[in-house]
Order: C-alpha cells, then sequence, then structure tokens
C-alpha cells in the first residue's frame, strides 16, 4: 500500500480569495498547498477592468505569508458592456489569465453577469482570437427551472451554441456536478475542459439535508443526485486531460452561512490536497493525483508546470469544527472529520 505519495506543487484553477479582512483570513491557506491559483472576480464591485485586476493582485500579493512564492492568476468578470479591447490589452500585458462568464443572478455577486451571450460576441471572439479561456459558471438562472436540472439545461442552451459560433474558443466548464456535463465535456475537443471541486467528489444532495439543514454543505451549483457524484469521480480519476483540480473554496464568515438566507459556498482550501487524496485513493487512483491536480491544468492553460514538489502521507488529519483567523470564524469543509491523508508540504 503506498503510504506516502509525492508530486508536482498542485495548483487550483478556481478559488474564491475575496477581499479585505476575509482576503486576510484565508489566503495562507491556499498558498499553503498551491503554487498558483485562478481567482476568481467576483468581488463587490466585481473585478471588470485591467486596472482593477492589478490593483487586487496587489492587495493578494499584500496578503500572503513572507516568503510565500504564491502567485495569484487574475480573471476579469465580464458584463453586457465588457471591453474587448481592455480585456485583450490585460490579457497581453500579463494581467488577466482568463475571463469569467457569470450569468447574471446565478451565484454570489454576480448581479452585474451577463443577461445573455450574445451581448458579448464580440469580446468572446477576440478571446477565441488571442487563445484567451473563457471560464463558465454553467448554470441558467430562470427561476422555472428546478434547482437541480440548472447545469444541464444550460449546457443545452447555452454551451452548446456557444461551441458551435466559436469552435476553437478554449473553455473551461467550471466546477461540473453533473453526468450530462461530464459526457458534454467528454463530447468536445480539446479546447473544453472542467474543473471539479473536492465537495462534489464527496457529497451528493443528501448531505444539505442529513438530520436537518446544514447549510455548510451548500454551494452552487449545488450537489447533486449520487449517480452524478459517481460520474464525477469516475472523470476526475479517468487519467483524461480534460479535467483538472479547481476547489471553488468560497469562504462566508459563520454567520452569513448559518442564516435565514444563507450563503452558497463551502471553504475547502485548508484541507483541499487531502481532500482530493482521499478520493483518488478510494478510486484506486492514486497513481493519477498528480494528472488532475498539477498536471492538466497547466497544460490547458499553456503554462510549465511547477518547480516544486509537495508531499502528502497516509496519516490522520483532524479536521477542526471551526477555524478562526484574521477575526474572521470559518467552517471548513470536512469540519470534526477525520482525513486518511496529510498534507506534508515539500
Ligand atoms: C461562490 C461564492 O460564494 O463566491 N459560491 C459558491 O457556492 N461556489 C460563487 C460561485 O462560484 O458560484
Ligand atoms: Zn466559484
Amino acid at each position: 500500500m503506498t503510504d506516502t505519495i509525492t508530486l508536482r506543487r498542485p495548483d487550483d484553477w478556481h478559488v474564491h480569495l475575496r477581499d479585505g479582512a476575509m482576503l486576510e483570513a484565508v489566503a495562507s491557506f491556499t498558498a499553503k498547498q498551491f503554487g498558483r491559483a485562478i481567482v476568481m472576480p467576483n468581488l463587490s464591485p466585481p473585478v471588470t477592468s485591467a486596472a482593477s485586476a492589478a490593483a487586487y493582485r496587489d492587495r493578494i500579493i499584500a496578503a500572503l505569508p513572507a516568503g510565500s512564492d504564491f502567485t495569484p492568476l487574475m480573471t476579469c468578470y465580464l458584463t453586457d458592456d465588457a471591453d474587448a479591447d481592455d480585456i485583450a490589452a490585460g490579457h497581453a500585458a500579463g494581467i488577466f489569465t482568463a475571463a469569467k462568464l457569470y450569468p447574471a443572478n446565478a451565484t454570489t455577486n454576480s448581479a452585474h453577469g451577463v443577461t445573455d451571450v450574445a451581448h458579448i460576441m464580440p469580446v468572446l471572439e477576440r478571446m477565441q482570437a488571442i487563445g484567451m479561456p473563457l471560464l463558465v459558471h454553467g448554470e441558467v438562472t430562470d427561476g422555472d427551472i428546478d434547482i437541480f436540472d440548472r447545469e444541464a439545461v444550460f449546457i443545452e442552451r447555452v454551451m452548446k451554441g456557444l461551441i458551435a459560433a466559436l469552435p476553437d474558443l478554449k473553455i473551461v466548464f467550471e466546477h461540473i456536478t453533473t453526468e450530462q456535463a461530464v459526457h458534454f465535456v467528454d463530447s468536445c475537443g480539446p479546447n473544453v475542459a472542467a474543473t471539479i471541486t473536492p465537495h462534489h467528489l464527496h457529497i451528493n444532495r443528501n448531505a444539505m439535508f442529513t438530520g436537518g439543514m446544514r447549510p455548510h454543505a451548500y454551494c452552487l451549483p449545488v450537489a447533486k443526485r449520487e449517480m452524478h457524484r459517481l460520474a464525477l469521480r469516475k472523470a476526475a480519476t479517468s487519467g483524461s486531460p480534460k479535467y483538472f483540480l479547481g476547489t471553488d473554496s468560497a469562504p462566508h464568515e459563520i454567520h452569513a452561512k448559518e442564516s435565514a438566507c444563507g450563503c452558497a459556498g463551502i471553504f475547502n482550501a485548508p484541507y483541499a490536497l487531502e481532500s482530493y487524496a482521499v478520493v483518488f485513493d478510494e478510486e484506486g487512483a492514486l497513481d493519477r493525483l498528480e494528472g488532475f491536480a498539477s498536471l492538466h491544468g497547466p497544460q490547458f492553460y499553456g503554462l510549465p508546470v511547477n518547480e516544486t514538489m509537495v508531499s502528502l502521507e497516509r496519516s490522520g488529519t483532524a479536521v477542526p469544527d471551526a477555524i478562526e483567523s484574521a477575526g474572521s470564524k470559518l467552517v471548513p469543509f470536512h469540519a470534526g472529520a477525520q482525513l486518511n491523508w496529510r498534507f506534508l508540504s515539500s
């Protein structure tokens, strides 16, 4: 039985680092495990210009522990009036790695999101031309579509048309949650990939209702039925370069989660690698963890892999019930549980 695994330092291709006090509270957790991360732009107000992304990147770097060599990769929040020239210039200047499509009102701080993809076609055409990836929150927002069907309906109503119109656009279908999304991504060319979170590999929708309402298991896209979780585990551990690590760690203060209208988001950054390692171990695929965590993402983005290595050992990690950091109180994913793997760093 493998007791220690060593892999190239992984990257997190989808994370919410927030701003201000929450950024101070969470930045170190992501920087400890990952070499780079694609940082989501859904601040309030959102990061829509190269200038605001450069300023946000500086705030992230200032919040890192001394000596950290973590690199934040910035994204542009697309709105109906997104400016193709500013986005292309920001990409050429190394400020924007990618741009993010939030359908308007799909999730936290997405009120400024895109109301119809038709409105941003000139921007997407430019992105296709310059090889800049589009990151997609793949859910329709219509109130008459059942919340558990919103991703599958998005594939039919938006994704298929997007790919037909822009066949060479690099697209990351973010935090996929359904068997339909796996089939769709598998059916596309190498320019279409997907990230998978640790929580969607561990929990199905029952987790939100075990013995009562469980706000810490609530995120968007919401966890689906067990058959979908199993399809995601198969995809993540398949070895296909189309699938890579994206935690979607989305911290909210405990009082904002445990509320009459609790926020969506699971804070998984502190034990993210341990969480993925448990899944790969259970699936007999530890030899494929490095591809998923450290190789497929850089390959898709056209970036070098990280130089340094990290290790995990088979031993217990006790996840605390809550984490207090820089004045914030947060409940981590797997709170109160014991994980069979421990992150050892380099
Ligand atoms: C995210 C957040 O809180 O910013 N929440 C979540 O449940 N994942 C937004 C998002 O990525 O949808
Ligand atoms: Zn997210």
